[in-house]
């Protein structure tokens, strides 16, 4: 329970840290969700401030994710167990664990006022420390997107949907099925957690890019241009 309650309060902690409105406060002196789209993400910090704060908002967003997936995976892999549980199996948990967290901080951010941006990023991170193999089938599918269309938003709410399809095809048709024989019960345990944590990840993405639902519907959400 200490381990569990320490990657909560640490991955949420560390997700609240908002480079977006860090950056452009110190950039600028105003708070980046009264400019453009009001969204306080790299995407926004492209579009109002420039190209080298979005970089640096980017890459901190990216580390922070990185770090607290890490650290939830380290606080889980000291663990002895004892019950029907593996403790391979507690490592996982350890990551969608801080994964969720980290995005729950980034979202609704305990220093700024719960306002905070739409943890795609931050996802990336976790998607690139928990699988490889979905990150670069999501990062596929976001380059696709965004070359046709130049529209961020877009791409962000397709791979929020497709992460958890994703998601079940490679844990089931990838690890569970080749491996058929040992372990399968905990195997297959691990196939609905990661697809049940990817489906809680791209349901809080997509609950964030409401108001880009809208305008996406009402054909007004702008394709990107970077600021000069
Ligand atoms: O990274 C968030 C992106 O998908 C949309 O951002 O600023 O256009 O609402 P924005």
């Amino acid at each position: 329970i200490i381990r569990t309650l320490a990657t909560i309060i640490i991955a949420y902690l560390l997700g609240s840290l908002n480079p977006a409105i860090m950056i452009t406060k110190l950039k600028t002196g105003k708070d980046i969700r009264t400019m453009g789209s009001g969204n306080a993400g790299f995407t926004n910090v492209l579009r109002s401030v420039g190209k080298g704060p979005a970089i640096a908002t980017i890459v901190f967003d990216y580390l922070k994710g990185i770090a607290a997936v890490l650290i939830g995976w380290w606080l889980f892999s000291t663990l002895t167990v004892t019950n029907d549980v593996s403790p391979i199996e507690y490592v996982k948990y350890g990551r969608y664990l801080a994964g969720l967290f980290v995005i729950l901080g980034h979202s609704f951010p305990i220093f700024y006022g719960f306002k905070g941006g739409k943890s795609v990023v931050t996802a990336n991170a976790l998607m690139l420390v928990v699988d490889w193999r979905v990150f670069l089938m999501i990062l596929g599918t976001f380059l696709i997107i965004f070359v046709c269309t130049k529209l961020i938003s877009l791409g962000s709410i397709i791979c929020a949907m497709l992460y958890p399809v994703y998601t079940l095809i490679i844990t089931y048709f990838c690890d569970y099925l080749p491996a058929l024989g040992t372990e399968n019960e905990l195997r297959f345990r691990f196939v609905l957690i990661s697809t049940g944590c990817a489906f809680l990840v791209g349901a809080i993405i997509i609950f964030r890019h409401k108001d880009n639902l809208k305008r996406l519907f009402s054909g007004e959400e702008k394709r990107i241009k970077a600021k000069k």
